[in-house]
């Protein structure tokens, strides 16, 4: 998804924004610009490609002024090029914006820039904005009533940051793309995530839906429809460091390092609130996407057989289509970024209805946090990383939290605060999984297999593959396979089975030999000796408290995805044609 920085103060704009910008890295772009406003005059520079490519070519970071705008775009209308980069700016060089979202009635706005006379040379729906701005502004001579006349124009997704040549402010809005507002000392700022602006300031804000704000150097002024509104910024604990790589060759590799920590945090929080909240509710409903979604699978095992509470969890972009409107029913929405536009959009519906929702998120003062009547959070610091790691691990342990909170098994919640000392040991698998990784080359599809709390373990086994390698992966019911999959085994064919000791171990042999007769080859993660006599490829696992299952044997799966990836030659923390912040439907 595209990257925001936007810069007033005293410093030079652009060195600060070019800096800044490098920590949105981890959201994916293919292009990349600044422009700053010195004397009443705009500099812009931008083009296709890496942010450091770009600063070689054309020094954008020492454009001058000490008010500007940057940007990364991730290319959704028109090709990635110079043209289509952002900044855009109108036809006089008077106004200039950087847009993340997505214009849906791009067609009606194009039509009537064109009949105003005006030849947008761009094939963005960004562009039309400015042109409109412009246009407004031919008639009020107002720069603040013309990006305000704009902005009650345009229908679709947007998180926009506007200036004036001859104004000394930055006009900001939002709707349904996140843009959060860092405060300085005689300075501010605004980015599309906080990690951007870690090394500035730790006092943040965001901007909630349908805002429009005005920041100026000494502070911000915000309205919402119509009415000014007071938000004070909150104070975030990470640390710029937590944002580096610190001497890891990835993100990824140190994020997996990193669990241990995120989940000792987490599991300090005390749920006390957010159990008693619960409680009130009948049933569960979760929403979510992609690996938060299967942290809320592992929840549904666990607060069904321990809680006896009933509860269903859907992928958030299908709960339209699924929605039972049901007061005792709470929705828990669980979500890294809090600010996934198909959680949010599900929510908003699930709220629209009357239900209450509860909130597990990694980012204090997100918009789903905000949404929600109730939140919690993992505390896995900043993940950069596009792939989540840390903070399945830590969802699936404040998860745990909950459900026995809700169970009211104290003994269960102490078994949960082991969790760190597991994966610690788990680490030291590290050897273990890159020369698996060095065998599992040449291989092109995987099927990962596991039963109760081991398959969504294996579906996550299976996204970390197919999201970093680009390989072939799938993750099945371990009982499932025998009803279709099983056809597409060949002598060869990695399986990887999840299959702890415990309740479906015999199963799970089972399961095995059902490929094993299909000359397939077995990777087996057990505490089990009679699971791991059957594998091709045992990977011991020490015996772990059910509960701690998915935290525990996820952790080589992760690493071994990690380690294919690199010898593969690809980069694990920015997989191709992938966001870590999805904020479009
Ligand atoms: C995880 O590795 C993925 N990058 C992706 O599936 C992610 O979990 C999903 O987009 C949901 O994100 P969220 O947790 O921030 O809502």
């Amino acid at each position: 998804m595209c990257g925001i920085v936007g810069y007033i103060g005293e410093k030079q704009a652009a060195a600060v924004i070019y800096e800044c910008l490098g920590y949105l890295d981890y959201r994916g772009y293919d292009s990349a610009g600044i422009a700053t406003v010195e004397n009443e005059k705009l500099h812009l520079k931008k083009d296709a490609g890496r942010l450091h490519d770009i600063e070689k070519k054309m020094s954008i970071s020492k454009l001058p002024g000490t008010m500007g705008m940057g940007h990364t775009r991730w290319a959704t209308h028109g090709v990635p090029n110079m043209v289509n980069a952002h900044p855009h700016t109108d036809s006089k060089n008077e106004f200039c914006l950087v847009h993340n979202g997505v214009i849906e009635n791009f067609r009606k706005l194009k039509e009537e820039v064109e009949s105003a006379g005006i030849t947008p040379v761009s094939d963005t729906d960004s562009e039309l904005i400015v042109h409109v701005i412009q246009n407004e502004y031919s008639k009020c001579k107002n720069a603040e009533e013309a990006v305000r006349r704009t902005i009650a124009k345009l229908q679709g997704s947007f998180a926009l940051v506007i200036m004036h040549i001859s104004e000394r402010k930055l006009f900001l809005a939002r709707n349904g793309s996140p843009l959060v507002i860092g405060f300085g000392n005689g300075e501010m700022f605004c980015a599309s995530d906080v990690p951007a602006l870690l090394h500035h300031t730790k006092r943040f804000t965001y901007l909630e839906e349908n805002d429009f704000a005005v920041l100026t150097k000494e502070g911000i002024r915000i309205e919402n429809k119509g009415k000014q509104v007071e938000r004070k910024p909150v104070e975030i604990k990470w640390t710029a460091e937590m944002a580096r790589k610190e001497g890891y060759k990835h993100f990824t590799l140190k994020e997996i390092n990193e669990q241990p920590e995120a989940l000792r945090e987490t599991c300090e929080q005390d749920l006390g609130g957010v159990v008693a909240f619960a409680k009130k509710f009948r049933r569960i409903h979760i929403v979510a996407c992609g690996t938060s979604y299967h942290a809320g699978l592992t929840f549904k095992y666990l607060v069904q057989k321990h809680a006896k509470i009933p509860c269903e969890v859907t992928v958030a972009s299908e709960y339209s289509y699924a929605e039972i409107v049901d007061k005792d029913e709470l929705i828990l929405a669980i979500s890294q970024s809090g600010e996934t536009a198909d959680t949010l959009s599900a929510v908003r519906r699930a709220k629209g209805k009357g239900m209450k929702i509860l909130a597990l998120t990694n980012v204090v003062g997100s918009s789903l946090n905000r949404e929600a009547d109730m939140a919690f959070y993992t505390h896995a610091g900043p993940e950069i990383s596009v792939v989540a790691t840390k903070t399945f691990t830590s969802q699936v342990a404040a998860l745990a939290m909950l459900a026995f909170g809700l169970s009211g098994e104290k003994k269960m919640e102490e078994e949960v605060r082991k969790a760190p000392e597991f994966v610690k040991k788990i680490l030291e698998k590290q050897g273990e999984m890159e020369k698996l990784a060095e065998k599992l080359m040449g291989k092109e599809d995987f099927f990962f297999i596991g039963r109760a709390l081991a398959y969504p373990t294996a579906m996550e086994g299976a996204l970390k593959l197919k999201e970093i390698t680009y390989l072939h992966a799938e993750a099945y019911p371990a009982g499932e396979l025998k009803h279709g999959p099983l056809s597409l085994l060949e002598k060869g064919v990695p399986i990887i089975a999840v299959a702890p000791s415990g309740e479906t171990a015999s199963k799970m042999i089972g399961n095995i030999g059902e490929c094993k007769a299909r000359s397939a080859t077995i990777l087996a993660l057990s505490d089990d000796d009679e699971v791991l006599a059957e594998a091709d490829i045992p990977i011991k696992m020490p015996p772990v408290p059910e509960p701690l299952v998915p935290i525990v044997y996820v952790v080589p799966l992760q690493l071994l995805a990690y380690h294919l990836a690199v010898l593969m030659k690809l980069d694990p923390d920015k997989p191709r044609n992938l966001a870590k912040s999805v904020t479009v439907e």
